[in-house]
Order: C-alpha cells, then structure tokens, then sequence
C-alpha cells in the first residue's frame, strides 16, 4: 500500500522527500492507486513548501518513467531540436515556429498540452482546424516527422501519463504557478520525447505564471538544471514579455489563423519577432552547423519565400486538418471595443483578456468541460499605440449577446489609454542557459 496520507503530511509540514517517496506517489497516481484528491492536496502542499532540486529531478524522472519514451534522433538519425513554452496569453508560437524550422530542413515533432488556468493550449488551438488529430501513435508520430518534417501532437497515452493526468488536475486546482510543478511538467515531456536540445520560452509578467523577470529566471534556472543532470541535452531559455496578450488574438481558430498570417509574412510586429528569434535558436542547435544569425536570415526568408506556409499547409493535411482558412468554424456575434477617448494603450492586462476570453469558452472551467474553438478576442491596439476617442481597441467574437456584452466590459477594462506612450519593452527580455 501506498502510504499517501503520510508523504502528503510530511510534505505539508515542510520535509523534503526521497527520491522513491516521490516515484510511489506518482507512479501510484498514474496507476489510478492514488485517487485525485490526494494528488490534488500534494500538489497544494508542494505549491506551499516547494520541492528541493533533488524532488523536483525525482518528480521529473517518474513522470519519464510513468510511461514509455521515444528516441526521435535515434529514429531519425537527425539531432532532434525542440521548443515548449512556459504558457500565456494568445501564445500560438509553436504554430508558427513549427512551420519555420521545418521549411529550414529541420526535423520538428513536440508534444503540447491543452490550455491551463487562463492560458491557451496548443492542443486545443490545433483542434479549431476541422479533421486535424492531434492523437496519433508514436509510429505515426515518428513516421509523420520522417515524412513530412513536423508533427504536433498531445501526449500520447503512453508517454509521460503521469504529467498528463497532473496537468489537468493543477488547472482545476489553483496549482499550476509552481516553479518546481511547471519544470518537471515540461521537462518530463521534452526528455521523454528525446530532444537533443530544446528552447523554452519562459513567459514573464501579467498574463504568465511568473510574474515577475527573478521568478521567471528561477524557472528558467530550474529546467535547465534539469536538463543538465538528465545529461546531453542542450537547453536555452528565451524569457519574453508576457504583460500584454502576444501577437493579437486569444482564442482557438483565431489564434490559428494569426499564425497562418505571420507564416505569410503578415503578423503583428512582437509576434513575428519572437517567432524569429526562437526559429533562430532552434536552427542555431540543430545540425545545420549554422549560428543564430544564419538561423534568422533562413527563418526570415522561409517567411518572405512562401516556403513556411507550404509546410504549415503539409503539416495540417497530414495530420488529416483542412488548411483552408475557411474551413474554421466563426463566431456568430463580433463586437467591437471602442476607445473611451484619445491617447496611448499605457497597458493592456494580459491576465483580463485572458479570463475574457475564457468566459467566451475559449478555455476551460472544470477538467472535462468542452471548449468553444470559433470565440475570442483580437487586441486590434496593443500597447504603445495611439488611439482616436471611438476608435476600435478590440473586437470579441461571442457566441451569443449576452457573452459579447460581458466580455466587451472585460476587455474594455484590461485597456488603460494615458496622455503619453510608455516606455517600448522588447518582447525577449533575457536569454539563459546554451
Ligand atoms: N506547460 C506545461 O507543459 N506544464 C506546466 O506545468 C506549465 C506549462
């Protein structure tokens, strides 16, 4: 038997665990031996104490272990690069970023997740495209990244269960905004996967989970220590501004087809940087033996050339999606924001306009709830723009009235207009770790 009660005590009452305490907790948990509500009080337990370097390794290991594990590099004979965002608001960097690597000649495949808390999951954005799968075997998997260059996918069932299951009981449970929690969660993913180098986007500020540049450079700091002592594995972390929705849209099929628009070369300014910048990492790690300004140059032509978006469009079909920007499903209500008077966008809370478009049914309240993939906002001024008294801030794709009316208050009230433009803010704030 399992002794749960005591580790989820001793954890509460401040110890450390060891090692093989954590795998039986966990690995029970993955068995269905530990109910939620157990795992759930651990969860809240370690959001109060922490977990020393030494659990948060034993956690990330028997998330690894709870399941099976894929060599990609080794099936593909390719160093294997990968990316995973620490998650946000309107982050639909992995559609974009994806697509890029892969039109450069390098081999992508990345397990995402679904939406957590107030932020988005690539999952569920790629579930907006109609037919699109995002359940496929590891042969498939593997086959489609030999094949077509890029896969997507969730976790299947046999890799890193564990996470999966503790990743939808923290959403629910006020636990996800955990340093420890968050590493092992991603990193688990990464090294089951068998990435031989990774990029991790740590997101910073309002709408993150971190909110501020040192608890973000501690999670930073705690991946790559992980990386570290699992051995061989590159890890560079790029920490970006996350005070404002990234790009413009938050919501599933509209966040799709920003992505789409920044593949043609079309996106909001801060978006497609980031997309740059994480592209050029990524093609810095891998096997092209190019730097990071090489990299840049061939992420911004793939954008220019057209050849990112005839891989986005390969990748959709294969995965059996419809690539046809019409295909997606709409929203029947679209209201627009007006500005209240003239000025500059001093701020645009993250946050808000991430529980605005939760509210729509962008995301999800309680684990097993449906996501409405055509609602949304689209942040049409984002800070530092001028704006004319009535102008359009934003526009809420509703379901019905009634939702289109609260979430015009919502997002109306994350906009604060002042007399002067604030201080520009880069979107990558530092780069640790390589
Ligand atoms: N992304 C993950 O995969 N896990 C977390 O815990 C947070 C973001």
């Amino acid at each position: 038997v399992i002794r749960a009660v005591e580790l989820i005590q001793r954890k509460r009452d401040g110890a450390e665990l060891a090692p093989d305490e954590i795998a039986e907790l966990v690995l029970g948990y993955a068995r269905d031996e530990v109910p939620d509500y157990q795992l759930a009080a651990f969860c809240m337990a370690v959001y109060f104490r922490g977990l020393s370097t030494a659990e948060t390794y034993a956690l990330t290991d028997a998330m690894i272990r709870s399941g099976e594990t894929i060599d990609l590099g080794a099936e593909l004979g390719r160093k294997v690069v990968d990316k995973h965002s620490t998650g946000g608001v309107g982050d639909k960097t992995s559609l974009a970023v994806g697509p890029v690597v892969a039109a450069c000649g390098v081999p992508f495949g990345k397990m995402s997740g679904r939406g957590l808390g107030h932020t988005g999951g690539t999952l569920d954005k790629l579930e907006s495209i109609p037919g699109f799968r995002v359940e496929l075997s590891r042969e498939e998997f593997v086959a489609q990244v030999r094949e077509v260059g890029l896969a997507i996918i969730g976790q299947t069932a046999d890799l890193v269960p564990a996470d999966k299951r503790l990743y939808a009981l923290r959403d629910v449970t006020a636990t996800v905004d955990n340093v420890s929690l968050i590493a092992a969660s991603i990193m688990s993913k990464k090294l089951a996967a068998g990435a031989d180098a990774i990029v991790l986007d740590v997101k910073v500020g309002d709408g993150a989970f971190m909110k501020s540049l040192p608890d973000a450079q501690a999670l930073a700091e705690a991946m790559i220590a992980l990386g570290a002592r699992a051995g061989r594995v590159e890890v560079v972390c790029l920490l970006t501004d996350m005070d404002q929705p990234l790009g413009r849209a938050v919501g599933n099929a509209l966040e799709v087809r920003e992505a789409l628009e920044t593949l043609r070369g079309d996106g909001e300014p801060q978006f497609t940087e980031l997309v740059l910048a994480a592209s050029a990492r990524l093609l810095a790690l891998s096997d092209l033996g190019i730097d990071e300004a090489d990299g840049r140059r061939r992420a911004e032509a793939a954008l220019a050339d057209g050849t990112a978006t005839a891989a986005y469009e390969r990748w959709i079909r294969a995965q059996g999606g419809d690539p046809d920007p019409g295909a997606r499903p709409t929203a029947p209500v679209v209201r627009s924001v007006e500005a209240p008077r003239a000025g500059y966008v001093a701020n645009l809370g993250a946050i808000a306009v991430g529980q605005a478009a939760l509210r729509l049914g962008a995301g999800r309240a309680t684990k097993d709830d449906a996501i409405d993939h055509a609602v949304g906002v689209r942040c049409l001024r984002k800070r530092g723009d001028a704006v004319r008294a009535g102008e359009s801030l934003a526009e809420v794709h509703a379901r019905d009235e009634p939702g289109a009316d609260a979430a015009v208050a919502e997002v109306l009230a994350a906009y604060t207009i002042a007399d002067e433009a604030p201080p520009a803010r880069p979107i990558v704030l530092d780069v640790l770790g390589g």
